[in-house]
């Protein structure tokens, strides 16, 4: 097999026009791989550390040159002449040098564009396309049927990603009903365009948050579903059967921990956890909410136990984000005190390859639901659409149907879908672990 020759990082912009990484691999046969790191606006505090350079002036401290230092020097000794499909070797080596839990002196920025950058280049050499590779590091080679997955797709953005004043970060439509992946897409699409009617007629803004949903000014979170029931509708689809809906709350950003509470803004309210839940059950009996992520802050875990029982009990899948920060340890925790049924996969809470595979095997082996996720800062990559089928993770969630960042993930599924023609199932509702 071939060995890592060399390592390039240039600093670029991501969807939000602020810096990043993008990494090149290059193997001593000649095979390049290239990673693009995503950076999230809503983030944990559990998550891996993101390296910026903290400068005053340039890009309002948020360069990344330390990162690029690090993986054309430090990072580029310890991993030459290493053999490049020694994946978890590799990984384990890059966690080693950083010698930190959080990756704080090497950045997790700069570590995960090595990680992915590396697995890109062994599947260029390998002649794979980058899901078959995965699949093979994720040792589900044997698996016969590769899942295309249920999208779970942001259609109205709030909470810290617009300024529509809705404290619910993200509004989903999810196509369960849809007959295979190309068609869950074209629902999704027709459905947007149908609601940004309604957001026009309404006399609002078609503008866009930075997921690619619409962002229009309303005065109750809970006036969202009626406006999605209306654009599915439009399109000839039956709300229940055909698309149901779903919630990032995103809790901790509307958590205040000195009260002890959770601060609403439309409409103004703060609630216990316990009133909180209570509110989503309202909403779940009028409308069909099938999945709440992040329903409570990330540190409540009696919390969270309670309201895993109480919203699983009316039909619900609940999800940890910032809850489990893609964490093994954190999840295992999860799994034991029966916290959530599902886990969001995010590639950069964490920091490499290999630890975000035994994430994903965790929660597989659990029954745990698996969500691949993209961040509200993405750029053109594509890797986590390859990684989604790669593991038969069931479901994906990367933004509306706008955006170039989040469509392309889209247009990479459609790409493999047709690749793989007999061999692929569309996951649909039952890739919901409700
Ligand atoms: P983030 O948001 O990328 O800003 O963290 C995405 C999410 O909360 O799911
Ligand atoms: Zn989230």
């Amino acid at each position: 097999m071939a060995a890592i020759a060399g390592l390039q990082a240039v600093e670029i912009l991501d969807s939000r026009g602020d810096p990043t990484l993008r990494v090149t691999a290059v193997l001593d046969d000649g095979s390049m791989g290239e990673a693009s790191v995503p950076s999230g606006a809503s983030t944990g505090i559990h998550e891996a550390h993101e390296l910026r350079d903290g400068e005053d002036q340039r890009y309002r401290g948020k360069g990344v040159r330390q990162a690029v230092v690090r993986v054309e020097g430090e990072i580029l000794k310890a991993l030459k002449k290493r053999k490049a499909d020694a994946q978890e070797r590799i990984d384990e080596t890059l966690r080693r040098l950083d010698g930190t839990e959080h990756k704080e002196r090497l950045g997790a920025n700069a570590i995960l564009g090595v990680s992915l950058a590396v697995a890109r280049a062994v599947a260029a050499s390998a002649r794979l396309p980058l899901y078959a590779y995965l699949r093979r590091l994720a040792g589900k080679e044997q698996e016969p049927t590769y899942v295309l997955p249920l999208p779970l797709m942001n259609v109205v953005n709030g909470g810290k990603h617009a300024d529509s004043g809705l404290d619910i970060q993200e509004f989903m439509v999810l196509p369960v009903g849809a007959p295979s992946f190309p068609e869950a897409v074209r629902a999704g699409s027709e459905i947007f365009h149908a609601l940004g009617d309604l957001v026009h007629a309404a006399g609002q803004s078609r503008s866009v948050g930075d997921e690619g949903g619409y962002a229009p000014r309303l005065e109750r979170n809970d006036e969202v579903f009626a406006l999605l029931e209306r654009a599915v509708a439009a399109t000839g689809r039956t709300v229940g059967r055909d698309v149901v809906f779903g919630l990032d709350a995103a809790a901790s950003e509307f958590h205040d921990a000195k009260e002890r509470a959770y601060i609403l803004k439309a409409p103004s309210v703060t609630l216990t956890a316990d009133r909180l839940v209570a509110l989503y059950a309202e909403w779940i009996g009028k409308w069909p909410v099938k999945t709440i992520e992040d329903p409570l802050e990330q540190d409540d875990w009696d919390g969270w136990t309670k309201a895993t029982e109480k919203l699983r009990g009316l039909g619900v899948q609940v999800v940890g984000d910032d809850f489990f920060v893609t964490n093994v340890e954190r999840l295992q925790r999860g799994i034991d005190r029966k916290c959530a049924s599902a886990i969001l996969i995010k590639v950069n809470q964490i920091g490499t390859l290999s630890e975000t595979l035994a994430a994903i095997e965790l929660a597989q082996k659990h029954r745990y639901g698996v969500i691949i996720s993209h961040r509200s800062g993405e750029t053109a990559d594509t890797f986590i659409a390859d990684l989604a089928v790669a593991t038969n993770a069931g479901q994906i969630k990367t933004g509306s149907l706008s955006r170039s960042e989040r469509v392309e993930k889209y247009n990479r599924l459609l790409a493999i879908e047709r690749e793989l023609g007999e061999n692929a199932r569309y996951a649909g509702a039952s890739a919901l672990s409700v």
